[in-house]
């Protein structure tokens, strides 16, 4: 069974911020978040405890009297960006004095610890994935004269409850049900940077998410790297925690990611069809179409099991759509096994495709295999897989065109404040003109025209 961190180790936690608050100097802080939602979501803990201490966020890096760089691991080039972004703090911790915290997937991975140690000597906290609970007494340490305080190690962890958490968004919110992964897919690093999977305790889960429902939250993303091997306690899984959560009050619209193609039970398949709340697109990573490529990756499924698993959701789950994950140019992928993976993507007509091209990461299976890929080759696969999921998916979009689709409005476009973005209860993302008044509620909106990663709409009054 899974530990949860003791009560008093967290009350330790409040202490040290208790003391910090009461520290009278200039307390700017600035989190730089790159990676996956569970990273953003460990940054709205970390922003937590920040204010805790009597910090503010500000939008300008230069700044700040913190800067804490939230990192990932998944692919190289996201790498390199975070070496040259701590290259460019040199000067305001030479100027300024600023406080530098490294934190994230990144810093489980001993080769880049030790390039820090050796290169960036600057950096003052380093912490990991698992033990962000004890960032407050880390910085204390840090304030307190300390000279660097560097605490990675011990990955497998615990689960911990009950710290600050400072939210981004008012309406939709989300809840890291799980931590780590078990299934070491040969290219992939993060079980390496978050070690063995641990599920936090139904209760827990469930209590803050009635608590978001009191606090006026309408739409909750359950995280984990693969939710449906989520095991509460002894015979609770995921499909438990799905119906539980349906029937709090006030949470409208449950999404969650991801789950895995080789663990997606019936009951699940079935409590998604069940409850009102789930919503219907499900992300399914794929990875690859092609069987042989899939043993390769250690993925647990064929190309055939992947499409009678959507055959079989799409039987009990009316309307369902899905948006998937793919990686090409993976270690001994040949021609053909390239076209198994379109032949899949033409097959299933997927919503949203991300996609990715092979990154060989250190210390992972993949690494060591034979026959890597040319660099030209994984370019060219990917172009053609772009533009064979770009045809589809304006396809897909056309089936919209003058239909009317309920939207939970979100916030102001990113490009145009003029513009109001949300989502169809399907997961496309829609603009549409309307008074900002609406954010947060639910409306209706005629679709009017499609735009590939977009929908144009306009208010049905
Ligand atoms: N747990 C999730 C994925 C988390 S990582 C799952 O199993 O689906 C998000 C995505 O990054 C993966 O689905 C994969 O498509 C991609 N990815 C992971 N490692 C990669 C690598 N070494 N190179 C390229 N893409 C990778
Ligand atoms: Fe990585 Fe595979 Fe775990 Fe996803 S399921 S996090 S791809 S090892
Ligand atoms: Fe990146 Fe870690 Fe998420 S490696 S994708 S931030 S789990």
């Amino acid at each position: 069974m899974i530990e949860t961190v003791k009560e008093e180790e967290i009350q330790k936690q409040y202490e040290y911020m208790e003391k910090i608050k009461d520290f009278g100097f200039s307390k700017k802080y600035f989190i730089d978040t790159m990676g996956c939602k569970l990273n953003e979501n460990d940054s709205e803990k970390i922003a937590g405890m920040l204010e805790q201490m009597g910090y503010t966020e500000i939008d300008k890096m230069e700044d700040a009297d913190i800067v804490v760089l939230n990192t990932c691991s998944i692919r190289e080039n996201a790498e390199e960006k975070v070496f040259g972004k701590l290259g460019e703090l040199k000067r305001q911790k030479e100027e300024k004095g600023a406080i530098i915290c490294f934190a994230g997937c990144m810093s489980q991975e001993e080769h880049v610890v030790e390039r820090i140690k050796k290169s960036y000597p600057y950096v003052d906290i380093l912490f990991g994935t698992h033990n962000i609970y004890k960032f407050p007494e880390m910085l204390y340490d840090k304030l307190l004269g300390q000279k660097k305080v560097f605490d990675v190690w011990n990955i497998d962890g615990e689960v911990w409850e009950g710290l600050p958490i400072k939210r981004e968004d008012t309406k939709s919110a989300s809840v890291t049900i799980m931590n780590g992964c078990n299934n070491f897919c040969s290219y992939c690093i993060v079980p390496y940077t978050r070690g063995r999977e641990r599920s936090r305790k139904p209760e827990d889960i469930l209590d803050e998410i009635r608590n978001l429902a009191k606090d006026g939250y309408r739409e909750i993303m359950l995280l984990g790297q693969n939710v449906n091997s989520y095991h509460g306690r002894e015979n609770y899984n995921f499909a438990n925690l799905l119906y539980d959560i349906d029937m709090i009050e006030g949470i409208d619209i449950v999404r969650f990611m991801s789950p895995h193609p080789k663990d997606f039970k019936d009951d699940v398949i079935e409590a998604i069809a069940n409850c009102k709340s789930v919503c219907k697109v499900i992300h399914l990573p794929l990875q690859s179409g092609s069987t042989k490529v899939l043993r390769d990756m250690n993925r647990g499924y064929t190309k055939e099991e992947y499409l009678s698993l959507v055959q079989k959701i799409r039987d009990k789950v009316p309307d369902v759509t899905f948006t998937t994950d793919i990686i090409v140019g993976f270690p001994g992928e040949t021609e053909e096994d390239f076209e198994d993976t379109l032949d899949v993507v033409k097959k299933v007509g997927f919503e949203q495709i991300y996609m990715f091209i092979y990154s060989v990461r250190k210390g992972t299976r993949a690494e060591k295999m034979e026959n890597h890929i040319p660099e030209e080759i994984k370019s060219e696969r990917f172009q053609r897989l772009k533009v064979l999921a770009d045809n589809l998916i304006e396809e897909e979009n056309k089936k919209y065109l003058g239909t009317i689709q309920k939207i939970l409005v979100e916030g102001e476009s990113k490009t145009n404040a003029e513009v109001l973005t949300g989502r169809t209860r399907t997961g496309k993302i829609v603009h549409f003109e309307g008074s900002k008044a609406l954010i947060g509620s639910e409306v209706e909106v005629k679709i009017i025209s499609e735009h590939v990663w977009y929908l144009k709409g306009k208010l049905v009054e």
